[in-house]
């Protein structure tokens, strides 16, 4: 089958499309899926680069790919809910991956049925980044009706998924982006946008109830202030691509880990509440998430399609860290 694979750590050059890649074949509780799109995340190029490392060493040559949405074209023994032919999606954890292909195996524990309404490229633009702000909102911060929350980057993959999932929860949205993504993050629901180019979040906002950090750093030491007291703060971003930069890929890890129980303590000593979101590769509540796709609640933000030749490109785009939603591979173009 054609694939891109990465041999080494490294430059987005480092992905290469191969048409000889061996087929995967589906064991027990698994789906053969005949790939139609793939998403990129930045997960992905954190990977690529060598940066997560520590926390999740590949095994070379690699398919990377936590995004897919395709046809079932094969059923393991154990699998009930699924059929061969059935249209599916899912973000599969990162030990199975494996989406940059023409066939990925993915456990159907984590998979759902795409939502009609949707294409294939919608439909793989969608699953890692709604199961993180559900993880965010939901699990995480237990978002109500009537509660304030900031979601930062509102014209990201994640953003525009929370953004959302916020106005359905009844809540007030402020969002930060740059002037040119105003008008999209309006169209998704927020109530109140600050072009951060232009303009200070901290000044403008207070008395949040809840807020969602998508870049770390000092947005999240002054995002803090924003929030009451009894106020929750998700992080998206743990910080270990810069700490590897500084101190190596392993003695990060040490270093992530002991700001995260630090971040705990401090939050509690102001009366407030730090959560590090984290994806969760569950079907059932995918499944929950398709049906906000599929009744309209919830839309698909894709901004570039490219075709698997073009994964080189792709990643570029997705590194320059300003792309409006979703970054989707085409694996039928
Ligand atoms: N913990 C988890 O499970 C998990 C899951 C998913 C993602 N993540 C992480 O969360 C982060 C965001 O992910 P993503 O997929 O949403 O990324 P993304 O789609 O690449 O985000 C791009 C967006 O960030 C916005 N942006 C850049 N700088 C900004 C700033 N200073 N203030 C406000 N917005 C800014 C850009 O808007 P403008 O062009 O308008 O600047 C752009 O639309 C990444 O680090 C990712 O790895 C973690």
């Amino acid at each position: 089958m054609r694939a891109a694979r990465l041999h080494a750590y490294g430059p987005p050059e480092n992905l290469k499309v191969e048409d000889d890649v061996e087929r995967p074949a589906p064991g027990a509780g698994e789906l053969l899926v005949r790939v139609h799109a793939a998403a990129v995340n930045p997960v992905d190029c954190k990977m690529r680069s060598g940066a997560q490392r520590a926390a999740v060493r590949l095994k070379l040559p690699a398919i990377l790919g936590m995004d897919v949405s395709g046809v079932v074209e094969a059923v393991g023994p154990g699998v009930d809910g699924f059929a061969v032919g059935d249209a599916v999606f899912s973000s599969p954890s990162h030990k199975r991956m494996g989406c940059y292909a023409e066939y990925a195996v993915i456990t159907a524990a984590e998979a759902a049925h795409k939502p009609a309404n949707l294409s294939h490229v919608e439909a793989a633009s969608v699953p890692l980044v709604a199961l993180t702000a559900w993880d965010s909102l939901v699990d995480g911060t237990g978002l109500r009706a009537g509660e304030k929350v900031l979601v930062h980057a509102g014209a990201g993959g994640v953003g525009s998924a929370a953004i959302q999932l916020a106005k359905h929860l009844g809540a007030h949205v402020a969002t930060t982006c740059s002037g040119r993504n105003v008008e999209q993050v309006k169209a998704l629901g927020a109530d109140e946008v600050i072009d951060y180019t232009r303009d200070d979040f901290a000044q403008r906002l207070s008395g949040y109830d809840v807020a969602i950090d998508a870049l770390g750093g000092e947005v999240r030491d002054r995002t803090w202030p924003v929030l009451r007291r009894g106020g929750r703060l998700s992080t998206l971003v743990s910080g270990l691509p810069e700490a590897a930069k500084r101190y190596g890929p392993y003695l990060a890890l040490v270093v992530v880990a002991a700001g995260v129980v630090r971040d705990i303590v401090a939050a509690r000593l102001r009366g407030k509440r730090f959560h590090v979101a984290l994806r969760k590769p569950d079907g059932e509540r995918l499944a929950k998430i398709a049906a906000l796709y599929a009744d309209g609640t919830m839309k698909p933000v894709v901004d570039r399609v490219f075709p698997l030749d073009q994964i080189v490109d792709a990643h570029r785009y997705q590194e320059t860290g300003h792309a409006r939603g979703k970054v989707v591979i085409d694996l039928r173009a």
